[in-house]
């Protein structure tokens, strides 16, 4: 008997990780992939050897407690370490108390979809938006509402409107740091007229910064949270985009009734996070020259942003418009009207090249002349050479040439 439930039978797969599936069939037929699709950060950049010495001093200077059952908000010292780094987002009035250390924020988001979604309750969202986040959401039984973006990040005028129609909505979803996928980050005035429109009809915000120090000029913007004088914020961070995914560590920041009850989520899901990663965190943040080793990281992005840029500016078709990123890991491009990214991807794929369909990321289903390239794992060289060849191949699949 297989099992089944209402819950579970409407799950479908992540459509993200369906990508992932097929590139890993063909890796296990012996064929490479050039992908352009993953969210994920570039693995020579992931410190193995400071990792290596770390974990040799935990074991060392800790011993077993460093693998013991722990605390379910989180391991003190690395709260209390965020409690500093998150000045660098001008959120300054908070205690360890306010943080949650989650296994990754995705972990945080699902708390916060199950904890405030009911079945039939709205969640508001950038359009388009991370599909991870929109799986999860729709996963608990949300409808996901999306708003429209400009350069200034989410339309907050557009947003009024939907919170007027859906009162209920249980809270407004927002990456305001490079935006996944359009790299865009929310203008200050937007910022808090968010908050003020949270506290107005009665909701809350959930900020989620995985990307806000992936910044090519170096800007770190304030936080929605370091606006929010309502207690309407609950924020998200996470370690995957700038030190590993595989760490599985992130934190949400709330009022500290607000964290308890998360607390109380999580005594009765994983527990708590893995012990020993939130040592490896503390210790890499704190001696390993994390701010070299973010230098470091964000000057080979750029690079291989700018090299992207010049490639699709040069072989993607005529009209094709291009959102030119601050900062993340991703490229949004809308091709002309009418191409159907959805369509066009099998017919790439077996050139063994992969994007993600823009329409993945519009709970509208919009989208579909739209995707997004990631710039972050491949080498300038490799794109150099693969975005033409995906540039010819959207030509030849039914666009003119040459882009704007
Ligand atoms: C906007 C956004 N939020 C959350 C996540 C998941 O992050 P984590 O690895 O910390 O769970 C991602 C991953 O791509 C993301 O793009």
């Amino acid at each position: 008997m297989v099992i089944h439930s209402e819950f579970l039978d409407a799950l479908t797969p992540s459509s993200l990780r369906s990508i992932t599936a097929k590139i890993r069939d063909k890796a296990k037929r012996g064929e490479t992939v050039v992908s352009f699709a993953g969210g994920l950060p570039s693995p020579e950049f992931f410190p193995v050897d400071d990792l290596r010495r770390i974990n040799e001093q935990i074991l060392l200077e800790e011993g077993g407690e460093a693998i013991q059952y722990a605390a379910s908000d989180g391991y003190d010292p690395l709260r209390m370490y965020l409690v500093e780094f998150m000045k660098r987002y001008q959120v300054t009035d908070i205690s360890y108390k306010n943080i949650l250390i989650t296994s990754g924020a995705q972990q945080g988001l699902a708390y916060l979809a199950k904890g405030l979604v009911t079945p039939g309750s709205v969640v508001i969202t950038e359009n388009p938006s991370y599909p991870g986040a929109l799986d999860t959401f729709r996963g608990y039984g949300a409808e996901v509402v999306g708003v429209k973006m400009d350069e200034d990040g989410m339309d907050m005028d557009e947003l009024e409107r939907a919170l007027e129609t859906h009162r209920n909505a249980a809270f407004i979803y927002t990456i305001a740091d490079f935006q996944n996928p359009m790299g865009i980050s929310m203008s200050v005035p937007r910022r808090k007229r968010l908050v003020e429109l949270a506290e107005k009809y009665d909701t809350f915000v959930v900020e989620d910064g995985p990307y806000s120090l992936i910044s090519f000029d170096g800007r770190v913007m304030p936080a929605i949270k370091s606006f929010d004088t309502y207690g309407r914020v609950i924020y998200s961070g996470s370690t995957s985009k700038t030190i590993a995914p595989g760490l599985r560590i992130g934190w949400l920041i709330a009022d500290e009734e607000s964290i308890q009850k998360l607390v109380y989520l999580k005594m009765r899901d994983d527990l708590q996070v893995n012990n020993m990663a939130q040592r490896q965190v503390l210790r890499y943040f704190r001696d390993c020259g994390f701010d070299e080793h973010l230098r470091q990281v964000t000057d080979v992005y750029r690079s291989r942003r700018d090299t992207m840029l010049r490639a699709v500016r040069e072989s993607f078709p005529q009209g094709t418009r291009l959102v030119v990123p601050g900062g993340g890991l991703f490229l949004w491009a809308e091709l002309p009207e009418g191409m159907d990214t959805l369509e066009m991807f099998d017919y790439v794929f077996q050139k063994n090249i992969a994007y993600v369909p823009g329409a993945f990321f519009c709970p509208d289903g919009s989208g579909r002349n739209a995707m997004r390239l990631n710039f972050s794992t491949s080498s300038e060289e490799k794109i150099a050479r693969y975005i033409p060849i995906l540039g010819e191949m959207i030509c030849s699949f039914g666009g003119q040439k040459s882009a704007s």
